[in-house]
């Protein structure tokens, strides 16, 4: 298995060494992300793929008096997340649970906003995943996606050479699997080679 299979789901001392780059080489990209995101200081929201947590701790620093949830199946990611974030944790405020995307583990309607960092490129069945991510979306709740490779680089099939399972989607494919799933204000956001899409519950 080469080193960067861990992207895909971190296992062992080669996934903990790469959920602890990707909060260092992740940050650029999602602080752009994080901008479009329009949060309440009290919002609820979920982080799909939460790798090591920093995007997690970026979100609670936006909603001071919110809650903000992380899932990731992979154990390596939620250790390193729970780590990350045990200050909130211990407050209260912030959780880390294993799961997968395909199946989430909460009520319908809960959230005010969910995030996916960088992992969209692993889910199985988008569209099946993206309905889960719409069912647990509060109404009028937002979708937001950040990914570092749009689609429209040449440098984006080298990584899904080493990669295995790894699909690099275009803004139009991700906005038809997201009218699919029936979110609605798709907006599509671009800088370099990094897409940003915030899509309306
Ligand atoms: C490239 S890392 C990104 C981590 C973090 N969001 C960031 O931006 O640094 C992708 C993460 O998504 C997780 N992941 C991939 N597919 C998943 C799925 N189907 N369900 C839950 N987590 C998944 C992986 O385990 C990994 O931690």
């Amino acid at each position: 298995m080469s080193f960067f299979e861990n992207t895909r789901k971190p296992v062992g001392l080669g996934g903990k060494i790469m959920v602890a780059m990707m909060n260092v080489g992740h940050s650029a990209v999602a602080r752009w992300g994080l901008q479009f995101l329009e949060l309440a200081p009290d919002a609820k929201v979920l982080d799909c793929g939460c790798g090591g947590g920093a995007n997690m701790k970026r979100l609670l620093k936006k909603c001071p008096q919110g809650i903000v949830k992380g899932i990731d199946y992979s154990p390596v990611s939620v250790e390193k997340s729970k780590k990350v974030n045990e200050a909130a944790i211990a407050e209260g405020r912030c959780a880390v649970l294993r799961a997968s995307v395909a199946e989430l583990p909460f009520k319908s309607e809960q959230f005010d906003a969910v995030t996916a960092f960088e992992t969209v490129y692993f889910w199985p069945d988008l569209p099946q995943c993206f309905r889960e991510v719409y069912l647990v979306l509060k109404p009028a709740g937002t979708f937001l996606i950040c990914n570092e490779s749009n689609g429209d680089s040449d440098k984006d099939e080298k990584w899904t050479e080493i990669i295995g399972g790894m699909t690099i989607y275009k803004d139009i494919e991700l906005k038809a699997y997201l009218e699919q799933a029936g979110f609605y204000e798709v907006q599509i956001h671009k800088k370099k080679s990094w897409l940003c899409i915030t899509a309306r519950k």
